[in-house]
């Protein structure tokens, strides 16, 4: 086992009504609120009017920016955090998916500075201080609510990056589970999606850690468990729950304890493809996830297999690669660029993004060789 730092200073209200004490914990950090959210769907649902309702219960100045994008820009956390500069706001509240939420943790560092907030991913700046951040999750999958990682892209530099510290995490995040009936059926499925994925990089990330393994298989069964049958079914209060819960502590650090990190090679590859084509964060993943493993079965043949007999009981890379594939069909979640693909999309352009941008794992480096092998397995 590695040597690790376990940390979380993220305060989880999880369960029905818990915002109902979203007041009480803004009000700790002040009487100016930046409110961000995105394309809407919290006005139709009605978690806007409980956000709404919650802030005016406490009589608190509220400004607000709507419009962030899934798979977010660093122009809105620009222009975001120049609102909450100019207004010298005390605190953030969040209220949406992964998108929302990660926008929002570069904002609270973007605003006590004079410079874009992609200088911190360019490695230009390093935070020193953050504006308080709390959070509403409308949707499961990224685990962003309960850990110090946010994903922006950036068109200019053609990145899409992900960028971690202890500043960032929430101080409180509210997860109701009800807040996610209105997920629609391929978001909910691409929820699920990246929850395993982020158990699949823990796994095969760094360093022999044999409970850490042990808490992403019984994630990886609860979740594929409870994610098939949450399909048929999108508002069972005990489904969304499960998913919910199961997709906070697939990121939340707790299965990289032990390890020296996660490898995020699939992550780094699904990123060209959502940069590209606006690709959905798990769709990108579950068509990238296989070709990967494939890739490694004569690399890391015990370790696939290993996962393979403990989370769907069978023996060999293959039969487990095939168990992966079948599962994600089943969810109906793409597994090859094909089922995604318009016209004029070429492998030459994914190529070339992917051996510009040096997409690879912490512990499983790729060469220009080994992206042109991953490409072809899954066009
Ligand atoms: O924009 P709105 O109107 O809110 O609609 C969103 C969006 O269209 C909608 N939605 C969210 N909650 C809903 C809802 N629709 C109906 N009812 C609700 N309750 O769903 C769409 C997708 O939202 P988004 O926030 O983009 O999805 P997700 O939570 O999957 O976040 C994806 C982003 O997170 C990054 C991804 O790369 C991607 O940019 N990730 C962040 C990570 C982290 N911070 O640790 C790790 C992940 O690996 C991932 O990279
Ligand atoms: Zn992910």
């Amino acid at each position: 086992m590695e040597n690790f730092i376990a940390y979380n200073p993220t305060k989880l209200h999880f369960g029905k009504g818990v915002m109902d004490q979203l007041g009480k914990a803004i009000q700790e950090y002040g009487k100016k609120v930046l409110l961000i959210y995105g394309g809407g769907s919290i006005k139709r649902n009605g978690i806007y009017d409980k956000a709404v309702e919650q802030l005016k219960s406490i009589g608190v100045e509220v400004f607000e920016y709507s419009g962030i994008k899934p798979n977010p820009i660093i122009e809105d956390v620009d222009e975001a955090a120049k609102l909450g500069r100019d207004n010298d706001v005390d605190v953030i509240l969040a209220v949406g998916g992964g998108s929302v939420i990660d926008s929002a943790k570069i904002i609270s560092i973007t605003i006590p500075v004079q410079h874009s907030g992609w200088d911190f991913y360019a490695g230009k700046a390093k935070p020193q201080t953050a504006i308080p951040l709390i959070s509403v999750l409308t949707l499961a999958a990224t685990g962003t609510e309960m850990n110090p990682f946010a994903v922006v892209q950036n068109k200019e530099t053609q990145q899409k990056l992900g960028y971690g510290h202890d500043l960032l995490y929430n101080k409180h995040s509210f997860l109701d589970p009800e807040n996610t009936y209105t997920v629609p059926r391929d978001y909910t499925a691409y929820g699920i999606a990246d929850l395993i994925a982020h158990c699949l990089e823990a796994y095969f990330g760094g360093g022999e850690a044999t409970l850490s393994d042990k808490i992403v298989f019984a994630i990886l069964k609860d979740a594929m468990e409870y994610g098939e049958a949450l399909l048929d079914d999108l508002e069972n209060y005990d489904l969304r729950a499960n998913i919910m819960y199961d997709a906070t502590m697939a990121l939340n650090k707790i299965t990289m304890h032990g390890r020296t990190s996660g490898d995020w090679g699939v992550h780094t590859i699904g990123h060209c493809l959502s940069m590209l084509y606006d690709t959905a964060h798990g769709a990108s993943l579950t068509i990238a996830s296989p070709a990967w493993m494939k890739y490694h079965k004569d690399i890391i043949p015990e370790r696939i297999a290993f996962l393979g007999k403990n989370v769907f009981d069978v023996d060999g890379v293959d039969e487990t690669i095939k168990a992966f594939e079948d599962y994600y069909k089943r969810i109906e979640c793409p597994i090859r660029f094909s089922e995604i693909a318009e016209a004029g999309q070429t492998k030459d352009e994914v190529l070339t993004l992917m051996n510009q941008n040096k997409v690879q794992g912490m512990c499983h480096a790729l060469n220009d060789d080994a992206r042109t092998q991953i490409l072809d397995l899954f066009w």
